[in-house]
């Protein structure tokens, strides 16, 4: 990908995504399982511009909303109804209400609280509101804790006793139809192992419904399945398909799978640009445009995302930010930060790059997922554009916010009047 033009054209920081191996990444996803009835629900809040949605919803690809938000995108990307599924610990009453409107195909219930609302929105509504009870298999996904989440201290699901009578009390309700079942324990995940063990476990659990007369359709198992951005070991996507197919023999349900990050995790680039090199006494430090604000996740998991380098071709005279008293010619140690004012604000830590200049590029890889989507505001700093490849062509999907996108809204609080400008 020549990231030199592209960061001329579109300008820094911006997000690439190669829009023709997220395709590739889908449909060997949805490979994996043929031979068994399948909604492969893309979760959106990996990345959830349209223009992706739109290229997988092309593809037949179902959704994963957490919120309405997510609901309304997968609609207007031209997700079918029928094929988006809600789920999410804190469902409010008017996210309830608009989902069983829009006649989705599901919402993931995940507490005896939230099926009441729904049950009582539903009874509103006059309609019987298509349900399906997130399990919660307490078993250890060994991920980072921040994104496990199949243990019972976990905010999620609800335990086996809970569930059963959850679904009990459905199949009596007039206004709740229990059609599914549901478990995620965690994101990233890298050893096949808990996922085998849950499916099993919650498989047994389906059958005791299934003899109990709760006449289940479905079986989602969640998201999760890692990429590599270091060194890590992944799943094979076959392991993990056959893992889940093995679980599930003789048992007439559509699969439902979630992936996220294994879906535009690799085909997705953070470009930034090298502001200044800075030497402490103690440390190399090399400043660029983009931020903990546009990539969060090395700041809030610690996560190394892998780097490369692109320079410039420097005119000979161009002594712009040269450091005379500390010259350096080969790589060395520094950490990657952004100027965003915290000592947290780090792209990379300790990695080993040679020096550089004003106007270099260094590209983050494996950010498609959780990079953009993640991102805000702060420092009132502008959110990136992103961009997408296809056929070798390249794209707008999204632009750089402006500050009059940022502002407009409170001038117009303040002051009655905006004044949108760059
Ligand atoms: N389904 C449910 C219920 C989920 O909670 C998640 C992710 C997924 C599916 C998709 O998981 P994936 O296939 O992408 O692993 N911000 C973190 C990841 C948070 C994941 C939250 N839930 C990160 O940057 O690593």
């Amino acid at each position: 990908m020549d990231f030199l033009s592209l960061a001329q054209k579109y300008k820094t920081p911006l997000y690439v995504y190669d829009l023709d191996r997220i395709k590739k990444q889908f449909l060997s996803f949805k490979n994996a399982f043929s031979g068994r009835k399948n909604l492969i629900c893309y979760a959106l809040k990996a990345n959830s511009n349209l223009s992706v949605i739109h290229t997988l919803a092309k593809l037949e690809s179902g959704a994963d909303c957490v919120s309405i938000g997510e609901v309304r995108r997968a609609i207007l990307a031209g997700v079918k109804k029928y094929r988006i599924i809600f789920s999410g610990v804190g469902k409010s009453d008017e996210e309830i209400y608009e989902a069983l409107k829009l006649d989705i195909l599901f919402l993931n219930v995940e507490s005896s609280g939230e099926l009441e609302r729904i049950e009582t929105i539903a009874k509103s509504l006059g309609k019987k509101a298509r349900i399906s009870i997130r399990v919660n298999p307490n078993i250890d996904a060994k991920t980072h804790p921040y994104i496990s989440t199949g243990l019972h201290q976990n905010k999620f699901g609800v335990d086996k006793e809970t569930a059963l009578k959850l679904y009990l009390y459905a199949k009596k309700s007039s206004f709740l139809e229990p059609i599914g079942i549901h478990f995620h324990i965690g994101s990233q995940l890298s050893d096949l192992a808990p996922i085998a063990m849950s499916v099993e476990k919650i498989a047994e659990f389906a059958r005791s419904l299934l003899a109990l007369k709760i006449d289940l359709k479905f079986f989602d198992v969640g998201g999760g399945i890692g990429i590599a951005y270091d060194n890590e070991n992944t799943i094979a996507l076959y392991d993990y398909a056959q893992a889940i197919l093995g679980a599930l023999k003789g048992l007439d349900f559509t699969i439902i799978c979630e992936p996220g990050r294994y879906i535009v995790g690799e085909s997705g680039y953070l470009v930034t640009k090298v502001l200044y090199e800075k030497h402490t006494q103690e440390k190399r430090f090399v400043i660029v445009d983009g931020a903990m604000n546009d990539l969060m996740r090395p700041a809030l998991y610690g996560a190394r995302h892998r780097i490369k380098v692109y320079r410039q071709n420097h005119p000979q005279s161009d002594t712009q930010n040269q450091i005379p008293d500390t010259p350096m010619q080969a790589e060395s140690l520094c950490d990657v930060v952004g100027p965003i004012c915290e000592s947290g604000d780090y792209l990379a830590k300790d990695v080993m790059l040679p020096p550089l200049r004003a106007g270099d590029l260094i590209v983050f890889e494996n950010a498609g997922a959780y990079g953009f989507s993640m991102s805000s505001n702060y420092n009132t700093r502008k959110r990136a554009a992103e961009v997408g490849m296809e056929a070798g062509k390249d794209r707008l999907l999204k632009h750089r916010e402006n500050f009059a996108d940022m502002v407009n809204d409170e001038l117009e609080i303040l002051y009655g009047d905006t004044n949108g400008s760059d």
